[in-house]
C-alpha cells in the first residue's frame, strides 16, 4: 500500500486548507473558500502526471470506471468484453449501466490479450473495457490494431495502473476514456477517491455531467444549471480530494521506490529454478505496485502458498483460490444474483458464466502468486523476504522434481 505508506504532514496541510473554510463541497461557494479548490488540484495533478486533456475527480475508481463507460456510450444491451482477473467493479459497472459482459481471455500480462480478446468477438461486440492489472499494463500494440480493425470503443479500467504507461502512453488514454482508483490500497490514495480521464472534450462533458446528477457545471447559479443528461451523484468532497493532490504528489517518487524494490526483488528471486515473473510490456512504465511471481504449474503454486503460510511470509495474494478478484470465485455473477432485475436478466446473458471455457487464464491464475511492493522497504527487509520465498518455492519445486 504504497500510499497511506507516506501519509503525514502534506496530507494533513491539504487537509487543513480545507477545515479552514468549512467548504466541503466540490463546486460553487466562490466567496467563502478564499480559493480552495481542491478537486480541481486533484484534478490538475492527476493530468500533470499523465498528460490527460481532461481528469474528473469522483467517489470512487468504481463510479470512474462507470463514468468512463456510459460517457463512452456503453448501455442496454451492448454487448462489452471484460477480463475474468480484475476487481469486480469493471464487471458490475457494465451489469449496472445495462451491458452485457463477455468474458475473454487474459494471459502472461494478466490482462486480456489480443487474441483472447478475437476468440471472444461476436458480431454484436461494441466495447472492450480493458483492465490493467497488478501495476502494469496490457499488451497494447496488438490491442489496438484489433480496436482499429473491429471498430471497436475501448475504455480502460486503470484502477490499478494510475501512473503506468506503454511506450510514453499513461493507460487510460489509449481509448475513449479511462479510470483512475484512488482507493486505501493504491499507489495514492484519497482515502475513498477516483479520477475519470479521456483526450476527448465530449466524452469528458459527458461524464462530467453524468457525476453529477446531469448538471452541466456553467455559471455560479447551481439551482439553474442546465443538465444535458441525466445523472447520479459521484460526487467526490473536498476532504477526500485534499488527500488525493498530497498523495499524487508523492507518486513520481514511490515509482521509482517500487520500480527499485521490484528489480532488486526480482533479481534475487530469478536465481530460483522454475520462478518466472508476469510479463510487463514496458518495463519503463511499469508503476511497479506489485511483484507478480509465476510458479510452473498450479499444484506448485499452491504448494508454496502452503509454505509460506507455513513460514509466517504474508503480504501476498494467490488470487486463484483467496481473492474475489477472480471469475472462479464470482458465484453471484455465474448466477445473476441481483437485488432488482437488470436489462440481462430480460435480455439474456450473452455466455453461459457457469460454463466458461478460459483455460489460458485458469493457468495463469493457478501459477500467480502476487506481492504487494511497498516503497519503504530496506534492502535487509527485502534480503530476508526473497530467502524466505525462495526457500518455500524450492520446496514446493522439490516434492514434484
Ligand atoms: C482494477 C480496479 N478497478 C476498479 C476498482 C474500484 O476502485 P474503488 O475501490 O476506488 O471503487 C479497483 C479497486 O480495487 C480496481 O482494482
Amino acid at each position: 500500500m504504497p500510499g497511506t505508506e507516506l501519509y503525514g504532514a502534506e496530507e494533513r496541510k491539504e487537509i487543513n486548507d480545507v477545515l479552514e473554510t468549512g467548504i466541503f463541497f466540490r463546486y460553487n461557494h466562490d466567496a467563502q473558500r478564499h480559493n480552495i479548490w481542491k478537486a480541481k488540484d486533484f484534478e490538475q495533478e492527476v493530468k500533470n502526471i499523465t498528460g490527460a486533456k481532461y481528469a474528473h475527480a469522483v467517489s470512487n475508481g468504481s463510479a470512474a470506471i462507470m463514468a468512463a463507460l456510459a460517457a463512452a456510450g456503453i448501455g442496454t444491451g451492448d454487448e462489452v468484453i471484460v477480463p475474468p482477473f480484475t476487481y469486480i467493479a469493471s464487471v458490475e459497472a457494465v451489469l449496472l449501466l445495462g451491458g452485457l459482459p463477455i468474458f475473454a481471455e487474459i494471459d502472461e500480462t494478466l490482462c486480456l490479450s489480443a487474441d483472447g480478446i478475437r476468440k471472444a468477438l461476436t458480431p454484436k461486440t461494441k466495447a472492450i473495457c480493458l483492465v490493467h492489472m497488478c501495476g502494469g499494463m496490457a499488451d497494447m500494440d496488438g490491442i489496438m490494431a484489433l480496436v482499429k480493425e473491429k471498430n471497436l470503443i475501448l475504455v480502460e479500467d486503470a484502477g490499478q495502473a494510475f501512473a503506468a504507461s506503454y511506450k510514453g502512453i499513461y493507460t487510460g488514454l489509449f481509448g475513449k476514456a479511462g479510470a483512475y482508483s484512488f482507493d486505501f490500497f493504491k499507489i495514492a490514495t484519497a482515502g475513498e477517491g477516483g479520477i475519470f480521464v479521456t483526450n476527448d472534450e465530449h466524452t469528458y462533458k459527458m461524464a462530467d455531467s453524468f457525476c453529477d446528477h446531469g448538471h452541466d457545471h456553467v455559471g455560479s447559479n447551481r439551482g439553474m444549471e442546465n443538465h444535458p443528461v441525466i445523472g447520479f451523484n459521484f460526487r467526490i468532497s473536498e476532504l477526500h480530494a485534499a488527500i488525493g493532490v498530497a498523495q499524487t504528489r508523492k507518486v513520481p517518487f514511490i515509482k521509482e521506490k517500487n520500480n527499485y524494490n521490484k528489480s532488486y526483488l526480482q533479481s534475487k528471486l530469478s536465481k530460483v529454478n522454475g520462478i518466472s515473473f508476469a510479463k510487463v510490456c514496458d518495463p519503463n512504465g511499469d508503476s511497479a505496485t506489485f511483484l507478480n511471481l509465476l510458479l510452473p504449474d498450479t499444484e506448485t503454486a499452491k504448494r508454496t502458498v502452503d509454505e509460506m503460510n507455513k513460514a509466517g511470509i504474508g503480504g501476498f495474494n494467490y488470487w486463484f483460490t483467496n481473492m474475489y478478484h477472480f471469475i472462479n470465485q464470482w458465484e453471484h455473477i455465474k448466477d445473476l444474483k441481483t437485488t432488482s432485475k437488470l436489462p440481462i436478466e430480460l435480455l439474456g446473458a450473452p455466455q453461459d458464466y457457469n460454463q466458461l471455457h478460459l483455460p489460458k487464464t485458469q493457468e495463469v491464475m493457478g501459477r500467480l502468486i502476487s506481492f504487494g511492493v511497498r516503497c519503504t522497504w530496506t534492502e535487509a527487509q527485502m534480503d530476508t523476504l526473497a530467502a524466505g520465498i525462495a526457500s518455500c518455492a524450492e520446496k514446493a519445486l522439490t516434492v514434484i522434481a
